[in-house]
């Protein structure tokens, strides 16, 4: 990607995104992420493992996990100088600097992190879409990852581009060049970003080495409006003031969409598409 580009958007994002839950259609696609997390990675005998967040930002993600996973240690993988300034931050208001290694790198090359040296990998929201060569990161994580080790990557669903341009009204060349292409431009400050099918994704992986690959569309039922996307995080979508303030209505939804976000005949209506692969 133009890193000029990529250096200004990331910019930006690094500033608003650990607020992206203030907007609780966020909320509730974090929660559903950290259930499938939490189907996969005990959480018992975690000491001395290691999860590797690939692509992990501002390490909101770490913060998270390291208060379900209490014992493991985390490497936190990233290439944008402004999402790691502000995972220091928040590492340090955690107190979480000595269980986490930070490293500044490509997920194209990852020659900084050693070969078999993480159980797990994880990859929330879309990292990989970001790349010229998903095929590369792929080959890096199987690398990385120790025999029975297993990634956990998001990846954004070219079914949904295709939904969400035709029903915007973008220009034909534009939704041809998606379907063409399998990118996605969602403004003129954000960078192309490569949209995958579950099909697509799973064969990434697969010709990877990896085995027992299990995906699921996060979220599959629940839209968001477009004050989601607000880069500030400020405004309130219909849906997430009703996330907001019904409590009930939040925990039904979420049950629902575990309930059928693994099913094969829906993970394509999924707005994102989360797999879980093992080596
Ligand atoms: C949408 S953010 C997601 C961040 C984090 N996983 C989260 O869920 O908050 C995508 C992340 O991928 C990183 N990224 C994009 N391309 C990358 C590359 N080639 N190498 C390393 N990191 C990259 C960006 O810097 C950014 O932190």
């Amino acid at each position: 990607m133009n890193s000029n580009r990529f250096k200004d958007f990331f910019k930006n994002y690094s500033g608003n995104v650990d607020s992206a839950d203030n907007q609780f259609f966020w909320k509730l696609s974090d929660e559903i992420v950290l259930r499938i997390i939490k189907n996969y990675i005990p959480k018992n005998g975690c000491r001395g493992k290691v999860v590797l967040d690939a692509g992990g930002g501002t390490g909101r993600w770490i913060v998270k996990l390291n208060k379900i996973y209490k014992d493991c240690d985390f490497i936190l993988f990233d290439n944008s100088d402004d999402m790691l300034a502000k995972a220091e931050q928040n590492f340090k208001k955690e107190g979480l600097l000595n269980n986490v290694k930070i490293i500044k790198g490509d997920l194209e090359k990852m020659d900084s992190v050693p070969n078999e040296s993480a159980d797990y990998a994880i990859s929330i929201y879309n990292p990989i879409s970001f790349l010229l060569s998903p095929q590369k990161m792929a080959g890096n994580l199987y690398r990385i990852i120790k025999k029975g080790g297993l990634a956990v990557v998001m990846g954004q669903n070219f079914f949904n581009a295709l939904t969400s341009k035709i029903n915007s009204l973008a220009s034909v060349s534009e939704i041809k060049n998606t379907k063409r292409r399998h990118i996605v431009k969602w403004g003129a400050k954000v960078p192309e970003l490569k949209v995958f099918s579950k099909e697509t994704l799973e064969e990434i992986f697969k010709n990877s080495g990896f085995r027992d690959i299990t995906s699921f569309g996060v979220p599959v039922f629940v839209q968001p409006g477009a004050e989601d996307f607000d880069s500030k995080n400020k405004k309130r979508s219909t849906i997430s003031k009703a996330l907001e303030n019904d409590p009930v209505f939040f925990k039904e939804v979420v049950e629902i969409e575990m309930a059928f976000n693994g099913l094969s005949s829906l993970v394509n209506k999924g707005m994102n598409i989360l797999i879980v692969a093992r080596k």
